[in-house]
């Protein structure tokens, strides 16, 4: 029996799974997300601790019998986030997370220097971990005085688990300290963020053990035997471990509260000046490039807000077949854009609104935008060399027929929709605990999901569909100077 742990943003989601792949069931608990000033965003560790307790006294609960046969857990946790402790493992204030932006200036500033780019192969982002670091030393001198370690979210759960420092390359990559080609720290990026190596955990592969679970916590939680904790990984890189995405040519595009396109690659081919993330995946001799866009359901979630009707009402008026572009264009920048743009401060905007424009050809608009988005970071993408000839199409968005076939249309790219199931990134941890317990070679051991139906692109459409992202491409300058 193994258990993946999910520790996301809004909340951890626990997954008890077989060794066969069965899924025995699932917990979940939730936790808050603090801004206590605009652009911060910020966690305390300790409630993702309570919130796996409360997951694992659930699952004990509700599954007496398969529970005492568990052999191993895998974490997959939201990537970036800065968790400070002190010599003691006390943490020294609230986890600063992937979606804060207070580090901009920080940010920019390294992201300058040579050979930043060059060793982390990312641009540094105001949300990646170094900048935050940076800022810390200037506005909170006296904690960055006293950090003994600099954790990443899932690491920290690790540490209540195992009472280890230990992290893994996957998560590791999106700090800005690591070498991701060697899969290792780098001295000159460490030096560069102003942080030491003895302030970083040690690192394992995302399949390999990381360590056990304490005495203390495998006696209360009733289990006696050993049971290994595995490194673990990022959420997409572990997500895609969970639809089985490891080599050359698989991909996966997630239409959830943020829209992600991820290509596995053989090898690291770092394109910095695309905006792609060239990140390590949690599986050694591997890395996956991805374009991130920072609103995908989030904008369908804004306009139902806005009209008043679940987006699932504004989904369901539309056909399940796509017959054309709406005629109205929706730059679905609300939180700003990632891929290709790096750029925080733009903002969204719909543009040919007519009279006539109805909830009908907003909704589709909006669904449009979402697909020219990931348009632009396929394209950034391919320019890096990746080579998907058809992706898997997951995250809540996948739920509106239309919507997967106009993202089919406009990447030009089948879309294969999984039959319902479980197959994210809790299910990706569970996987990993069952490689670093020895039950198989990775390849084996992540296999894609079933496929329900297989969305093909519509050629008779293509044109028209290309011609309106060529339309989309050409606002986004043209927009930049009256948003920003
Ligand atoms: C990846 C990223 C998000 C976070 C939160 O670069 O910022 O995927 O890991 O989910």
């Amino acid at each position: 029996m193994y258990l993946g742990l999910d520790l996301g943003t809004s909340g951890l989601r626990a997954l008890l799974v077989e060794a066969s792949g069965r899924v025995v069931g699932s917990a979940e608990a939730d936790y808050l997300v603090s801004h206590p000033h605009p652009g911060w965003s910020e966690q305390r560790p300790e409630d993702w601790v309570t919130a796996a307790e409360r997951c694992v006294e659930s699952l004990r609960q509700a599954f007496p019998a398969e529970w005492p046969a568990l052999r191993g857990i895998g974490l997959s946790g939201q990537m970036h986030g800065a968790v400070l402790v002190d010599a003691a493992g006390d943490v020294l204030r609230p986890a600063i997370l992937w979606n804060d932006t207070r580090p901009h200036v920080e940010a920019a500033a390294l992201d300058a220097t040579d050979p930043v780019r060059a060793l982390s192969g990312n641009i540094v982002f105001p949300g990646f971990t170094a900048p935050k670091l940076l800022w810390l030393e200037q506005h909170e001198p006296e904690v960055f005085a006293r950090i003994h370690k600099v954790l990443l979210p899932k690491d920290y759960l690790r540490l209540w688990l195992t009472g280890g420092y230990v992290g893994d390359m996957s998560d590791a990559a999106g700090t800005s300290w690591l070498d991701v080609g060697v899969r290792d720290w780098s001295d000159t990026l460490l030096q560069a963020g102003h942080m030491r190596r003895d302030q970083m955990p040690d690192l394992v592969e995302g399949s390999e053990a990381s360590g056990d679970l304490r005495s203390s916590l495998q006696a209360d939680w009733g289990l006696d035997h050993s049971v290994v904790v595995a490194g673990g990984g990022g959420d997409n890189a572990v997500a895609a471990c969970g639809v089985g995405c490891l080599s050359e040519g698989q991909g996966f595009v997630s239409l959830g509260t943020s829209g992600v396109l991820l290509a596995a690659r053989d090898r690291f081919a770092p394109m910095p000046e695309t905006a792609v993330h060239s990140f390590c995946h949690a599986v050694p001799g591997r890395w996956y490039q991805m374009g991130v866009s920072l609103a995908a359901t989030d904008c369908l979630n804004w306009l139902s807000g806005r009209l008043g009707q679940s987006p699932g009402e504004l989904a369901n008026v539309l056909p399940d077949e796509i017959t054309g572009p709406a005629g109205v264009t929706f730059l679905p920048y609300l939180s700003g854009e990632r891929t290709p743009h790096n750029d925080s401060a733009i903002r969204g905007a719909f543009v040919g609104l007519d009279i006539a424009s109805d909830n009908a050809q907003l909704t589709q608009a909006v669904m449009e935008g979402v697909a020219f988005a990931m348009r632009d970071s396929l394209e950034a993408l391919k320019a890096t060399g990746a080579d998907l000839k058809q992706v898997l199409a997951i995250g809540g968005g996948n739920r509106s027929r239309f919507w997967v076939e106009t993202l089919a249309t406009v990447l030009d790219l089948p879309m294969h929709l999984p039959k319902a199931g479980e197959f994210g990134a809790a299910l990706g941890a569970a996987r990993l605990a069952m490689a670093a317990d020895g039950q198989g070679a990775v390849d084996l051991l992540m296999t894609p999901p079933e496929v329900a139906e297989v969305i093909p692109p519509r050629s008779d459409l293509r044109d028209q569909y290309e011609a309106r992202y060529q339309t989309y491409r050409a606002l986004y300058p043209a927009i930049k100077g009256a948003v920003a």
